[in-house]
Formats: structure tokens, C-alpha cells, sequence
């Protein structure tokens, strides 16, 4: 079959569910990334024929699209501020509510020399798009799973940046951790009501290890972040945090108990209010 016929059957297969402009992009962006083709391949040899291999590839695609497996996750890549990252499924394919929320570390932070720690690292996007961005700055990053721990070195290695890589839990820190300017994180928000709402795509592929939060917990992990905060924050120091919508009247109302101040919140391009600022 030739290429423009391989992406004529895409286009059927796949148009209950979605647009005929992302299945194209969908296509474009796998004969990229699994021959090295380019987007614009389509356009200019759109008679040219695949070898076995190369349908083999497209057809095991297709079939993991139908079984609405993330596009993200069948590339083994995806891009967050600019860098090329590679993800798996033991790591949360990052979003673009959280580029803002490094956007909003960047833009509210002079570039002094700081010390800052990511938790909850995934595929290291956080830690490594701050380390790219500023250079003399320290950066650790900690996460519970092994395996997105050896996933966000392999990316920092891909990307030539070194940070301090942690295997470890929030719940129980090793006595070790240095002081930090800033604490950035983006934990497991979700809670067990909204599974029913989420779409398969994510139900079925992430890793829930990254997304949920405790039965009938849903600030756990920002009280354990904040705890830590409190011992190992700099004075002036500052939290980042992405937040679920839902409860940010209440983790206003827990930071505040932690006696962190100039609490502010900021909505993401969703209008919904998916970060927090504090200071300690
Ligand atoms: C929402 S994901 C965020 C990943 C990445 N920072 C991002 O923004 O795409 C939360 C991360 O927290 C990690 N995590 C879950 N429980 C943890 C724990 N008890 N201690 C440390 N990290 C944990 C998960 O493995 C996951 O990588």
C-alpha cells in the first residue's frame, strides 16, 4: 500500500473518534518519528510504497489507537516547553497546564543562583525545563517509582543537563535533603469520584500511581509537601504548585495554617484555577 492510502485507511478507521485534521496530524507526526519521514512526507510522495516493516509498524499503531492508547505513549515522545522528552507508561505525559506553571516560576524568579526542588518528578519536564532555562540553578528531583526516576535521567542525558536525581517517598524523606529556594510540584490530584468522568485514554494508559490521591484525601500530597516546606524552605522561600480546581479554597486555607503567606492563586488557559503560589 502506499503511503496516501495508509492514511486514507487511518482517516476511516479512526473517524468516530476524532477530528480528520488530528488524524492526519496523528499520522504525520508516527511516519516522523517511526522512518524519520517528516510532516511534510504526506504531501510530497504520497504514492510512495512501504516495504513489510513499515506497514507492520502503521497497522500495530493503528490498532493501539483504536484501543485509545495516547499518541504520546505509541511515539515513546513528547514535547513540554520546547524540549523533546521521552515518555512511558510509568510516567504522566506532561500537559500544558504545567508548562505554565514552570512559565510562572521563570517569569516571577530573577535568575540568581537557587536551589529547588521538584517533587513528583514523572518524566523529570519540571525539573529539567527549570534546569534548561536556568543553568546555575540547583536542581534535585525526587519521585516514589523507579522507573519514571530512570525515564527523567535518560531524558536528561538525551538533553545534556545535570540535576540531583532522588528515589524516594514524600510520606517518609530521607534527613538529608538540603535547604531549597523553591519547592515546585505537581502531585497526584485526582480524586477516586472523578475516575467516572475521565476519558479512557487516561483511565487506561496512566499511570495511577501519578494521578490519584488517597481515598477521601484529596490534599495529601500538599500536606506532606507542605510539611516539608516547612522544615526545609529557605525564609522568603517559595511553593509552586499545580492544584486540583476543585479544592483550592482549601489548600489556600492549609497553606495559611502551615503559616506560609502571600498565597496566590492563577487560572490556566482552561480558565480553571490550576496553580498556587506561596511564600514562606
Ligand atoms: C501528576 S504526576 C507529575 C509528573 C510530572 N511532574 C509532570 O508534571 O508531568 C505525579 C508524580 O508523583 C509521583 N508520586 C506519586 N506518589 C509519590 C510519593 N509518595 N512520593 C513521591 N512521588 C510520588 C508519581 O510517580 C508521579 O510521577
Amino acid at each position: 500500500m502506499t503511503l496516501i492510502e495508509w492514511h486514507n485507511k487511518y482517516q476511516v478507521q479512526l473517524q468516530d473518534r476524532c477530528e480528520v485534521d488530528a488524524i492526519r496530524f496523528y499520522f504525520k507526526q508516527l511516519i516522523d518519528v517511526f522512518f524519520g519521514w517528516g510532516t511534510t512526507t504526506l504531501g510530497l510522495h504520497p504514492n510512495r510504497e512501504l516495504n513489510l516493516p513499515e506497514e507492520s509498524l502503521l497497522e500495530t499503531a493503528l490498532s493501539r489507537l483504536l484501543d485509545n492508547e495516547p499518541l504520546q505513549y505509541i511515539l515513546g515522545h513528547t514535547s513540554f516547553m520546547g524540549m523533546d522528552l521521552q515518555v512511558n507508561s510509568h510516567t504522566l505525559i506532561p500537559r500544558p497546564e504545567t508548562e505554565e506553571l514552570v512559565a510562572w516560576v521563570l517569569e516571577s524568579t530573577d535568575s540568581k543562583d537557587r536551589v529547588v526542588l521538584d517533587v513528583g518528578t514523572g518524566s523529570g519536564c519540571i525539573a529539567l525545563a527549570l534546569k534548561k532555562a536556568r543553568s546555575n540553578w540547583i536542581l534535585h528531583a525526587l519521585d516514589v517509582s523507579p522507573e519514571a526516576l530512570d525515564l527523567a535521567k535518560q531524558n536528561a542525558q538525551n538533553l545534556s543537563l545535570e540535576l540531583d536525581w532522588l528515589l524516594a517517598d514524600i510520606k517518609a524523606l530521607p534527613k538529608t535533603l538540603p535547604n531549597f529556594d523553591i519547592i515546585i510540584s505537581n502531585p497526584p490530584y485526582v480524586t477516586a469520584e472523578e475516575k467516572k468522568h475521565m476519558r479512557a485514554n487516561v483511565l487506561d494508559y496512566e499511570p495511577h500511581l501519578a494521578l490519584f490521591t488517597p481515598e477521601g484525601e484529596p490534599l495529601f500530597y500538599y500536606k506532606k509537601i507542605m510539611e516539608m516546606a516547612q522544615k526545609k524552605l529557605r525564609p522568603n522561600g517559595r511553593v509552586y504548585l499545580e492544584i486540583n480546581p476543585m479544592f483550592y479554597y482549601e489548600l489556600g486555607e492549609m497553606v495559611v495554617s502551615f503559616g506560609f503567606k502571600k498565597v496566590e492563586l492563577r487560572k490556566d488557559i482552561f480558565d480553571k484555577k490550576r496553580m498556587l503560589c506561596c511564600q514562606r
